[in-house]
């Protein structure tokens, strides 16, 4: 099936919260720790945070999203999720690409944080041009890496 992708609006985050709760779960039970942020977030607070936001659909079915945070300059790539059954698939990978494109024209930095034992996360990451650029320990205990890369023009 051909997957589309395009922006995701507030009629479809009922749909994309359900999904990415389904796909941070396997996250979850990695470092044990049901309450982190992705598993944790509100419908309001999903709504409120649509100003850089793709979805994937494979048919009528939502299949996946991702979220832009532009800080000045830099954007946070959050909350990338796939469907369990989609994962492996390429859906990922088009997702970060498109979401990448819809950045404003002001950001000239990618950045994201995954947890330092994602190894198939990190990855996928460096494949797509992410560097690690440090890390920390959140307050629930878990090693996280951060990583980056320039925009390309
Ligand atoms: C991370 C995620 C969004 C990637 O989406 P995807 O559609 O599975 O990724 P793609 O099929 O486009 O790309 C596959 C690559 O992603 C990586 N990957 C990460 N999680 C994967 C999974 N569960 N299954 C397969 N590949 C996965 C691999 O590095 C793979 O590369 P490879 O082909 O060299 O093995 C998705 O797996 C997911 O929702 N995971 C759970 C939530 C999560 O960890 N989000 C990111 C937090 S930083």
């Amino acid at each position: 099936m051909t997957i589309r992708v395009a922006p995701l609006t507030a009629a479809d985050v009922g749909e994309a919260l359900t999904v990415q709760r389904a796909a941070y779960v396997t996250e979850a039970q990695r470092y044990t720790q049901p309450f982190i942020p992705p598993l944790v977030e509100t419908v309001e607070q999903f709504r409120a945070d649509l100003a850089v936001a793709v979805g994937a659909w494979s048919g009528t079915r939502l299949v996946g999203s991702v979220r832009g945070r532009v800080d000045g300059t830099r954007m946070e790539i959050a909350r990338f999720s796939v469907a369990p059954d989609q994962q492996g698939t390429g859906v990922g990978r088009a997702l970060l690409a498109a979401v990448e494109a819809a950045a404003p024209p002001e950001v000239d930095t990618f950045w994201l944080i995954t947890g330092a034992d994602s190894h198939d996360n990190q990855r996928l990451y460096r494949k797509a041009g992410y560097e690690p650029s440090g890390d920390h320990v959140d307050k629930v205990g878990i090693r996280l890496v951060v990583m980056a890369k320039p925009r390309r023009a």
